[in-house]
């Protein structure tokens, strides 16, 4: 069983700050475009708006920040772009994580890291274990991340787990079994650069997240822009399938009248 509240099952609480947020960091090429710079300079600025963030988090005592650095289908890229994030993803850790563990930052990798190069493999392992006594904000990092394979790892894992049994599984056998099994869903959604798609990120765990969109441009993204999609959250009426009105306690929850039937 998960310690977490499920959107679907239960009514988690909504406080006025998100406990999670989840980023999809995009735009970095078109920034670098539209400087006439080669893409990897924007990669590189989009590390500054990483650390602005995850200051901006440990400001605002949010407890877990999971950001998209690297999708399952980011290796259709071109050759070198890849080889060059993979660089910049191995400097990063090697220059970030001594910092990230003096601020109580618990980090931790997402996502199918059997195809990166070894030493990379290696650099995860020890500075998710360097940092496994924190506990002040996790910072996640999805890495060779996509929705659909977290879903299918977990249920192969899963149903290895009972080999006998044949059916009847339910959400919270699953659960368990989730790259992100170890947070909460998120509360808050952000992704930059424009584009109004999931583009195979959290898939189970968006279920009931509030979705916020902005034009800017990952590198341009800071605590401002952070601030903005925080007040964007705290406006919003969070239902999870019920109506307004029981969220403001004006009307008592309808208990279904037994025998009422639905006529087309
Ligand atoms: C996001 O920026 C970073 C990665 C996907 C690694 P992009 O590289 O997708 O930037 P745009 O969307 O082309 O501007
Ligand atoms: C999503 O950005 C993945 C990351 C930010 C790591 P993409 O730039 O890959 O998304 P699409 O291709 O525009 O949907
Ligand atoms: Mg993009």
């Amino acid at each position: 069983m998960s310690r977490f509240a499920s959107s679907t099952r239960d009514v988690p609480a909504t406080l006025a700050v998100p406990r999670h947020v989840a980023i999809i960091m995009d735009g970095n090429g078109r920034w670098a475009k539209k400087r006439m710079l080669p893409r990897f300079a924007g990669h590189h600025r989009g590390v500054e708006a990483v650390r602005a963030t995850v200051k901006a988090c440990l400001d605002h005592g949010i407890e877990y920040l999971t950001l998209f650095a690297f999708s399952s289908e980011n290796w259709r890229r071109p050759p070198e772009e890849i080889s060059l994030l993979m660089q910049l993803f191995v400097r990063v850790l090697k220059e970030e994580v001594s910092k990230l563990d003096r601020n109580g930052v618990r980090l931790r990798v997402i996502g199918d890291l059997r195809r990166f190069e070894p030493e990379l493999q290696t650099l995860i392992q020890a500075s998710e274990q360097r940092t496994a006594g924190n506990s002040r904000l996790v910072l996640t990092i999805a890495a060779n991340y996509g929705g659909r394979w977290d879903i299918l790892q977990a249920v192969n894992r899963m149903l290895a787990s009972e080999p006998e049994k044949s059916g009847g599984w339910q959400e919270s056998d699953l659960a368990p079994y989730l790259a992100m099994s170890y947070a909460p869903e998120p509360d808050l959604f952000i992704r930059t650069g424009g584009e109004q798609r999931i583009s195979n990120f959290l898939l189970w765990q968006l279920a009931y997240s509030e979705l916020y969109f902005t034009e800017l441009l990952w590198p341009e993204f800071n605590s401002r822009a952070l601030d903005a999609a925080l007040l964007s959250y705290r406006q919003r009426e969070r239902r999870f399938g019920r109506t307004s009105e029981q969220l403001s306690g004006t009307t008592p929850p309808a208990a279904a009248p037994t025998g009422t039937r639905f006529d087309a």
